[in-house]
């Protein structure tokens, strides 16, 4: 192998691209708070306050960096833990969940799920989960909040395993739970690992002693009792447990489980350190050829790719730019390299590329596969584009997800139409929003969203960027999913409409979950699909 070739694959072998999947409030922000005080880029760790009264469009990195001074950009930060280089995307929730967040998760090459494990499995996680499902992404599920109340490990890991239609396979298992939480058995080699508390609030690392389970000195510290039930326990688990195997997880059939507890720290190194084991390098992707032909993207070979999975909108006054943000796929990325965009069938220069190292905002000089660039977009950057250094192909296209919020949307001021017109076709060019046709032409055209951020970004740039004051008016639509099959003889519900995308295929709107429940039930002929790809 050429030098330059054995340098590619040493900085990729040595990249974890992950997102983190989870439900408001399940511990994403805490955990990758901890992810940052175990990789030494933060020195005290403490709660991150403030972040639930913030403005809907700022994202929970956002409110990190104004509080703990860290520099960590919108959309993914990079750092080094245990001489390996992690990239975590940002995959924001809450209020500002939107198309982006579930595009974000097509750049990652693997998925932490953080569960409550008071409250297991909710609606967003499943949702995300989806995506990773779609797409292959191999998931680790991270049972948080250990330290509280919660339901019993074996049924949170059969939750895992019914809702969601994967094995799991426990790597640790709690040692007592809530006030009794004091650490995890590492379930291969079966070795104790107790923790202890250094600071309160979890601003320091836990300090870890070790065990081995069949030991009398483990049998002191959990009682004769409770050292009997961790062995039943553990029977139980070896019994019902499905074994683990590498591929499977890759393949995105098996899940490995951790029990853990961000706040306090507990179980929160071995976790990561298992990550770090587990978790995929950059691998291949699928792309085109001009020919149409199928063809493999090798992150070592293909000289440099990358495509954008996400626009950043100009949110902020102070920098008039906007910016595209890209996931290299393969090779080696230059400042200032000039490369092929696929879609305009042009040359692009990519100049002042953002670095996305937390601890200090840095232009890039050097990137490679897995990483993620920010680069400045003069008009020139939609969703899914593709660009390389040889040119010639295109990345599979993003996946389109159902929008759950519609609304009708005009200007304030009728003369200003021709310019809202103008930039409601931008806007959904760029993928930011979808448009919906109904079917006889008579009714206004519906606008569409994953989350509710989409709608204030739009209006906030027509208004910026087409001077374009707009009246949003919602419709009571609360979900929606494309129909496959022949719409003349699908039997709608009442309330339920039928209208087209821009790519005129049908997509049904629904009033209320349930009535997607009853249509899908009604019409065993016809298919409805959450998540086109
Ligand atoms: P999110 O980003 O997924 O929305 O969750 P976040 O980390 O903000 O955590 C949500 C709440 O859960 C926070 O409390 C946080 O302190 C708490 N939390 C996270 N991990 C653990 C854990 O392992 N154990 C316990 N007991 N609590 C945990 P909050 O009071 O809502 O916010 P804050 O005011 O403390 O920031």
């Amino acid at each position: 192998m050429a030098l330059e070739q054995e340098q590619l694959a040493e900085a990729c072998e040595k990249r974890r691209t992950f997102a983190i999947i989870s439900h408001p409030d399940a511990g994403k922000t805490t955990l990758t708070e901890k992810l940052l005080l175990y990789s030494g880029m933060i020195h005290t760790a403490g709660m991150v306050r403030g972040r639930k009264g913030r403005k809907a469009a700022a994202s929970d990195w956002m409110a990190m960096e104004q509080e703990r001074g860290i520099s960590i950009t919108a959309s993914a930060m990079q750092f080094t833990y245990n001489n390996t280089i992690i990239n975590v995307l940002d995959t924001p929730g809450h209020e500002d969940f939107s198309e982006d967040t579930y595009r974000t998760l097509t750049a990652a090459d693997c998925a932490i799920m953080v569960i409550d494990a008071a409250k297991g499995v909710e609606r967003q996680t499943r949702k995300l989960f989806e995506v990773c499902r779609l797409r292959k992404i191999p998931v680790l599920t991270f049972i948080n909040k250990m330290d509280m109340p919660g339901q019993d490990p074996l049924d949170l890991m059969n939750e895992v395993e019914n809702v969601l239609q994967i094995h799991s396979s426990a790597f640790n298992w709690p040692i007592g739970t809530g006030k009794e939480f004091c650490g995890v058995l590492n379930c291969a080699t079966k070795e104790c690992l107790f923790f202890t508390k250094i600071a309160a609030g979890g601003a320091q690392k836990a300090a870890i002693t070790r065990i081995p389970l069949y030991n009398e000195e483990t049998k002191e510290r959990l009682g004769k009792e409770y050292f009997e039930k961790l062995i039943q326990e553990l029977e139980l688990l070896e019994m019902a447990g499905n074994p683990f195997s590498q591929k499977e997880f890759l393949a995105g059939n098996v899940t490995p489980i951790f029990f853990a507890s961000a706040l306090t720290n507990f179980g929160i190194e071995p976790f990561f350190d298992a990550f770090v084991n587990l978790a995929p390098a950059p691998h291949t992707r699928m792309a085109n050829n001009d020919k149409g032909e199928e063809i493999e993207i090798d992150p070592v070979q293909t000289p440099f790719s990358a495509y954008v999975f996400k626009l950043q909108a100009n949110m902020d006054k102070r920098h008039r730019d906007s910016m595209a943000f890209l996931r290299i796929c393969s090779g080696r990325f230059d400042r200032d390299l000039v490369v092929k965009h696929h879609r305009l069938g042009k040359e692009v220069r990519l100049s002042r590329p953002h670095g996305m190292v937390a601890g200090e905002r840095t232009t890039l000089d050097i990137a490679y596969a897995g990483d993620v660039i920010g680069v400045i977009n003069p008009g020139v950057f939609a969703i899914g584009d593709t660009i390389s250094l040889t040119g010639g192909f295109n990345f599979k296209p993003l996946p389109q997800f159902q929008p759950e919020i519609f609304a009708r949307v005009q200007p304030k001021d009728v003369g200003k139409r021709k310019s809202f017109d103008k930039g409601v076709l931008q806007l959904t060019d760029e993928g930011a929003i979808q448009l919906l046709r109904p079917y006889d032409l008579s009714g206004d055209l519906i606008f569409a969203a994953v989350g509710q951020l989409q709608f204030e970004v739009m209006q906030y740039r027509l208004k910026d960027e087409y001077s374009v004051e707009t009246i949003i008016n919602s419709l009571p639509y609360q979900c929606s999913a494309w129909l496959i099959g022949d719409k003349e003889t699908f039997k709608k519900p009442t309330t339920a409409v039928i209208v087209q995308d821009r790519f005129d295929r049908p997509i049904i709107l629904f009033g209320e979950q349930w009535e997607k429940q009853y249509a899908i039930k009604q019409n065993p002929d016809h298919q409805l699909v959450d998540i086109l790809s």
